[in-house]
């Protein structure tokens, strides 16, 4: 695997391979998740000829100014390592410098309906950090697919939808959510759990699994309404605050939008997500389930 820091060097070496790359986008800091994002990429390209590309780069455009920037994990070793093992081709790891030489000026920002709900009410300014950086990635990359976790749901729906809006030639593809034996779903946030805070930290996907199976159920008798939905919203925060937490939001959401479903549209079996986002002691963690 070639590890490349500036955009010259990644230009030179992907002017080298025969066909567009499969592109990873990452902060870094990488676990298992991530590494099953590379090797579904990998799958992707298989015998095409072109090379798997990951980033790493923590983008300080979409921290807010109380949140993890500085000490977000940096295990750059490590992670290039790992990206070896798991089939990349190549690593892009810029310096803040090398990726924003000037203040970055011009951003895109994402629709207010897409891009200023869940995540983005908690997280003001989030969603056009992760679209500016994004696109640069792109544009560098030049990427023909490019594969995103849906453990970021909101993330991915607003990825997809600017690459439709702004026209890019990239395929987005989500890859699953994956879990530790308990069913907390993998992220790098988990490194900054205590050992309680870990043992605890599962709570959120059984909240979000005991939403699904209520959903199930009132689907079932049909009897999902929003007013119902209503209601399994706030057990489900009430049941993790009652234990600690502190709960941003857990919604039941459409899933192609994140908006919420219609009576109507709950009557017809509308596809649905549970997204939920909420602190342990310092550490936000979020999560979500289809369903
Ligand atoms: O999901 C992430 O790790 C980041 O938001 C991304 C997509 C790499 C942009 O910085």
């Amino acid at each position: 695997m070639k590890i490349i820091h500036t955009v010259a060097g990644l230009r030179a070496e992907l002017a080298a391979h025969p066909a567009a790359p499969a592109f990873v986008p990452t902060m870094g800091n990488l676990h298992d998740g991530h590494l099953a994002l590379i090797k579904q990429a990998r799958e992707i390209v298989a015998g095409s000829g072109s090379p798997v590309v990951a980033s790493i780069f923590v983008n300080r455009l979409q921290f807010g100014p109380n949140e993890d920037f500085d000490t977000y994990p940096r295990t750059l070793e490590r992670d290039a390592e790992l990206l070896a093992q798991a089939g990349c081709d190549v690593l892009f790891a810029p310096s803040e410098a090398e990726l924003y030489p000037q203040p970055q000026g011009y951003k895109v920002v994402p629709p207010t309906e897409l891009a200023d709900i869940l995540e983005g009410a908690f997280r003001p300014g989030f969603f056009t950090g992760v679209c500016t950086v994004v696109h640069k990635l792109f544009n560098l990359v030049q990427p023909r697919v490019a594969v995103f976790g849906k453990k970021d749901y909101q993330q991915l729906m607003v990825i997809r939808n600017m690459v439709i809006q702004m026209g890019l030639p990239i395929d987005i593809r989500g890859g699953e959510t994956l879990r530790a034996d308990d069913g907390l779903a993998l992220s790098s946030r988990n490194g900054y759990l205590s050992a309680d805070e870990r043992a605890e930290a599962v709570q959120l996907s059984v909240v979000l699994r005991s939403v699904k199976d209520k959903v199930a159920a009132a689907r079932a008798s049909s009897a999902l309404t929003q007013a119902s939905i209503a209601t399994m919203e706030a057990q489900a925060q009430a049941a993790l605050d009652a234990r600690g937490w502190k709960t941003d939001y857990i919604m039941v959401r459409r899933q192609r939008d994140l908006l919420p479903a219609t009576d109507a549209e709950l009557a017809q079996g509308e596809p649905l997500v549970g997204v939920a986002a909420s602190r342990l002691g310092k550490t936000r963690l979020i999560d979500n389930l289809e369903f």
